[in-house]
């Protein structure tokens, strides 16, 4: 594996001490990047060494030996996302640390800062040349990654696609969701198109809905100026639940590459629109740090979707995702229809069910009907399950890790790309209109009580 600097900006933000530390930790660990350095930079005035002590608490329990072999090559400097000058210092600096560690100028800029400054950001980095656009021959490669939420709407991100374009190739560009790397979400295509018994079925024909979960107990985990500002559907709805939908949506890419898979996600996101819709806010909310005293913004929600295609013509989605709630559940239910059922007697209504269980205990389970033993006709529901951890015999590694390995791999594959993001916008932007409504609900319950009807009448495999 080539060496890499990894230039963190916005690296005193939780992000960067939650994920991206320990999974740079990790890489290193494990050997997945030899010679490195680490440039951490945001607004805040500190040294290198109390950068390398937030470090340090921030890989605690990894591995007590590692961190002092890293910490020599831990660096920090402060920047100002929209003033060229600081970005200058830090260009030197990199250029400075890159050659005491001999390293070639392969450079990985993960920007960890509000979208807001995406735009400034990224002329600064073009400007004082700490990326460059070309990649060409010899030159070292140069990637910038934008973490999510991309933008607020469609517009403000179609306004940092354009800015972004005017600077650098697309295959420079990473705008990342987490959920792409995770273990059972990167496999959804190949169980898809590589299994002969799901693409026959995979349609309005034999599938009735599909049910998307991402259920948190977390609640807001001191991001409350962030989060109050974005509320779920911005926050998780338009990425890992949209990403999600279209992967469990799309058609048979041309090629299993990245731009084919690509290109079939983003003809799902422009044919999606949204049915019908809840919101909810867990008791409390108000009284969290950073949150508006009278703050309406949606902690829960619970849409109904239509994926406007010949394939699944009249097949809801059901998308539900909420904080502070009874379980950490980050799931798919693919609910397959009953069968025409001539054996009248053991007619079972409940009828088979694929579940992609992606979080906790990845697994792919199929609930089959059973004899039931003992009985001569009785049905019981059974479950055929297979446990990634167990089969292969390793924990999933944790998603940052992976998208740091596949980002210096340069695999467009886990980035979303600029019309992808677009559209899925479109689709968030289309609920502000419909006036939902919002409710309250008790913390580490399963959501407003007021869902309950609907998640029966709707047969929700989540039932309030
Ligand atoms: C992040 C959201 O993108 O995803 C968080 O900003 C959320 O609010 C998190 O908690 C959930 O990710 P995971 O991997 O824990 O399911």
């Amino acid at each position: 594996m080539s060496d890499c600097t990894f230039v963190i900006l916005g690296a005193t933000g939780d992000l960067a001490k939650r994920k991206l530390m320990p999974a740079l930790a990790k890489l290193i660990k494990d050997e997945k990047v030899k010679n490195y350095a680490i440039i951490g930079a945001a607004n805040s005035d500190i040294s290198d060494e109390q950068f390398q002590e937030r470090f340090n608490n921030a890989v605690l329990g990894l591995d007590k030996d590692l961190f002092p072999l890293m910490r020599p090559r831990i660096f920090y400097q402060r920047i100002g996302f929209d003033d060229l000058e600081s970005f200058n210092i830090l260009g030197s600096k990199i250029a400075e640390i890159e050659k005491r560690f001999a390293l070639s100028g392969n450079r990985i800029v993960y920007v960890a800062a509000p979208s807001l400054y995406y735009c400034p950001i990224t002329q600064c980095l073009a400007m004082s040349k700490i990326v460059q656009r070309d990649q060409s021959g010899d030159a070292p490669w140069q990637r910038i990654v934008y973490e999510k939420p991309f933008g607020v709407d469609q517009q403000s991100a179609r306004d940092i696609n354009h800015c972004i374009a005017t600077w650098f190739d697309e295959n420079q560009i990473y705008r990342v969701d987490h959920y792409l790397t995770k273990e059972l979400v990167s496999s959804i295509v190949l169980v898809r198109f590589t299994n002969i018994i799901f693409e026959p079925l995979w349609n309005s024909n034999y599938i009735d809905y599909v049910e998307i979960i991402l259920s948190e107990t977390l609640g807001l985990e001191g991001r409350g100026r962030y989060y109050d500002s974005y509320g779920v559907l911005r926050d998780v709805v338009q990425n890992h639940a949209m990403q999600l939908l279209s992967l469990i949506a799309m058609e048979l890419p041309v090629k299993l590459s990245a731009e084919g898979i690509q290109d079939q996600k983003t003809e799902v996101l422009k044919n999606v629109r949204v049915e019908e819709g809840f919101l909810g806010q867990y008791e409390d909310y108000h009284n969290e740090p950073d949150v508006a005293p009278n703050s309406q913004t949606p902690t829960f929600s619970c849409l109904k979707m239509a994926v406007e295609t010949p394939r699944w013509r009249g097949v809801p989605f059901y998308i539900k995702a909420g904080k502070k709630l009874d379980r950490k559940d980050t799931s798919i239910h693919i609910k397959f229809k009953n069968v025409d059922c001539t054996l009248k007697e053991s007619c079972v209504y409940e009828s088979d069910y694929l579940t992609i269980q992606i979080e906790p205990n990845a697994t792919f389970s199929l609930q089959l009907n059973t004899k039931l033993p003992g009985t001569l006709y009785g049905v019981a529901p059974v479950q055929l399950t297979f446990n990634h951890d167990y089969v292969f015999r390793s924990a999933t590694p944790e998603s940052y890790e992976i998208l740091l390995e596949q980002i210096m791999a340069g695999e467009q594959s886990v980035s979303v790309r600029f019309d992808e993001i677009e559209y899925a916008w479109a689709v968030i932007d289309s609920i502000k209109n419909m006036n939902l409504p919002l409710y309250n609900y008790k913390q580490l319950s399963s959501g407003p009580d007021e869902l309950k009807d609907f998640a029966r009448n709707n047969k929700m495999r989540w039932r309030v």
